[in-house]
């Protein structure tokens, strides 16, 4: 069966053809980065447009590349939610029109599950129970797996994710949008001790996550140093600040690890690109004797293989998808 997959709930127009939970026969994403850049952030009505203008050729393009024709797809998936209501529901208008055009049936599909999910699409077989920690730009999350499908939340961000923090501070500094990758990229080689920012601690024990003190300490840094992106301490202040957002990361799941004995450790989400969160998950994983997975990067940042490859697993555990014309985006999610 070919399962055809559309996500659309941010600034990624995105499809995919899937044939199997790890087949993927097409992943095309297109980024709509250097249109927001200019704003620092993304501007939500410019998102939804150009969603509008670039859908119908990414799917087209998804199919050719599939070497499929759209007769050839027996099931479509869509992101449902959460996201930017407007951009949601460019895809999935889109997605309803075809099915019932199709007469083919449709699985909704949650964003943060898929997510959770991209790491099956290169690992069938990970040894569970299983601690997913999923850092994007809209959330920061830790759940404890049990197996395939099966996912309880254990702690969230209180304030902001951890994405958003670093896109934040690269606006701030008028480096670029998305904050992540230009961060990366401008603190290789600076040094990350240079600039001290104290770990959040949560009062109650939990496992929650909160960014907003390393903001603070930042425009702290900022305004001390007198900090721009001219100054030649910039790379140590990104590396410090990069490195202590890792740092935070670490610590919780190394904290949850200790509380929920866990086979795996898995990474995910569009801050799980970052190469020095990798390194130090995988470091952590090893040095705790559990086995680590993290997803290639393209699965990383919004894609449309992760929600095929999730219906696609839905699919094959009974959920047989349908007609519906009545569903709706929605912004918050369970997960
Ligand atoms: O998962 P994603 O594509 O979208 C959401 O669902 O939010 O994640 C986007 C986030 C942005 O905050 C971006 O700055 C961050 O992922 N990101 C990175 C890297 N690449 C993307 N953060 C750190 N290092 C990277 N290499
Ligand atoms: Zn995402």
């Amino acid at each position: 069966m070919n399962f055809l997959g559309i996500e659309t709930s941010c600034d990624e127009t995105a499809a995919s053809v899937v044939t199997d939970q790890t087949k993927v026969l097409s992943n095309v994403v297109l980024s709509q980065d250097e249109l927001h850049s200019p704003y620092g952030g993304i501007v939500p009505e410019l998102a939804s447009r150009n969603h509008v203008i670039s859908i119908n050729y990414i799917i087209e393009e998804s199919l050719k590349r599939a070497q499929l024709k759209i007769k050839d797809i027996d099931l479509i998936s869509v992101t449902q939610g959460p996201g930017l209501i407007g951009s949601l529901l460019v895809g999935l208008s889109f997605a309803k029109g075809l099915a019932y055009t199709l007469q083919k049936p449709l699985i909704p599909i949650d964003h943060l599950e898929a997510h959770i999910h991209s790491v099956f699409i290169e690992n069938k077989d990970i040894p569970f129970p299983a601690l997913a920690l999923l850092v994007s730009g809209g959330h920061t999350s830790l759940y404890l797996m049990r197996k395939k499908l099966d996912t309880r939340v254990l702690a969230r961000t209180r304030d902001d994710a951890a994405g958003e923090a670093l896109d934040k501070i690269a606006k701030f500094m008028e480096i670029g949008y998305p904050g992540g990758p230009v961060i990366e990229k401008l603190s290789q080689h600076g040094d990350p001790k240079e600039f001290d920012f104290a770990l959040p601690k949560m009062s109650d024990q939990s496992l929650d996550f909160s960014f907003s003190g390393f903001k603070t300490a930042a425009l702290r840094h900022i305004k001390t140093n007198k900090l721009n992106k001219k100054n030649p301490q910039l790379k140590d202040f990104l590396a410090s600040f990069e490195h202590s957002v890792v740092n935070a990361l670490i610590s919780n799941i190394k904290k949850a690890a200790s509380q929920h004995f866990p086979e795996s450790l898995i990474l995910c989400g569009g801050v799980a690109r970052n190469k020095r969160l990798r390194k130090r998950f995988k470091e952590l994983a090893k040095e705790q004797g559990m086995h680590s997975f993290i997803p290639s990067p393209e699965f990383c940042t919004d894609n449309a293989a992760m929600v095929a490859s999730l219906a696609w697993e839905k699919y094959n555990q009974g959920e047989k998808g349908k007609l519906s014309l009545d569903l709706n985006a929605y912004a918050q999610s369970s997960y």
